[in-house]
């Protein structure tokens, strides 16, 4: 029965490393298939704060003076106790349209992402820093940011995750407060304090439709690197 589970896994390592190698153009093999459960999560107590956050969402519409143009919110996916929690800038179409985010060619080259990590989308949380579509898909102002920032930094209080990765610059600068470029923020953990004595390490890196745009060796190389310290963080 071992030996039966130990050839399963073989192949889905040798699977994955294949994928993992066409979609990076570099080796990599995880070590394990999935993340443990978090230490003392209560999955149940978690989905049922993060969904009357999302109640109290619906009633203050801190969106409300910036965007009235969408059909969803598009709140969020995935584990509510996951060890690893991916942040994102904003719905786009898809994601309107659906109600969930990342689900658009961006979400698909995430799910890459994570299967190429050894993980399963089911098994990570994702959000956005803004909840509902921005009209044109325009980036968002430092205002609006404002607006919705408060929510997501309820949901990583609910979540807990032990790592975050910020998709992209807008994700990553309201996560750090910083104004840096990409290029100097990511490849290293930074610090973000949610709650006194309490702080997860953020590593931001390049948002999956700046790789679509530009999906050179180099970018995907810089963003699997990224990835690769976020697994060993996890311990993977
Ligand atoms: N881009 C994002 O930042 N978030 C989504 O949910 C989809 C695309």
């Amino acid at each position: 029965m071992s030996q039966q589970l130990d050839a399963q896994h073989a192949r889905r390592v040798v699977a994955q490393h294949a994928k993992t190698s066409a979609l990076f153009g570099v080796d990599f093999v995880p070590v394990k298939g999935s993340l443990e459960p978090r230490a003392g999560a209560n999955s149940s107590g978690a989905a049922k704060a993060l969904k009357s956050l999302r109640a109290r969402y619906e009633k203050e519409e801190p969106h409300k003076p910036y965007f009235t143009d969408y059909t969803n919110i598009v709140w969020d996916d995935g584990d509510p106790c996951a060890r690893l929690m991916f942040v994102g800038e904003a719905p786009g179409a898809d994601e309107d349209a659906s109600g969930k985010p990342f689900v658009g060619r961006a979400g698909q080259l995430l799910n890459k992402m994570i299967s190429a990590m050894g993980l399963s989308r089911e098994g990570v949380y994702i959000a956005n820093v803004i909840k509902v579509r921005p009209p044109g898909n325009a980036t968002p102002t430092a205002e609006e940011i404002a607006a919705s920032k408060p929510f997501l930094m309820e949901q990583i209080k609910i979540v807990r995750p032990d790592v975050i990765v910020a998709l992209g610059l807008p994700a990553s600068q309201c996560l750090l407060e910083k104004k840096d470029a990409m290029g100097k923020m990511r490849n290293q953990f930074h610090d973000l304090e949610i709650e006194p004595g309490l702080v997860i390490p953020v590593m931001p890196t390049y948002h999956p439709a700046y790789l679509l745009r530009s999906y050179t060796p180099e970018n995907r190389k810089k963003v699997w690197e990224d990835l690769q310290m976020v697994l060993t963080k996890l311990g993977q």
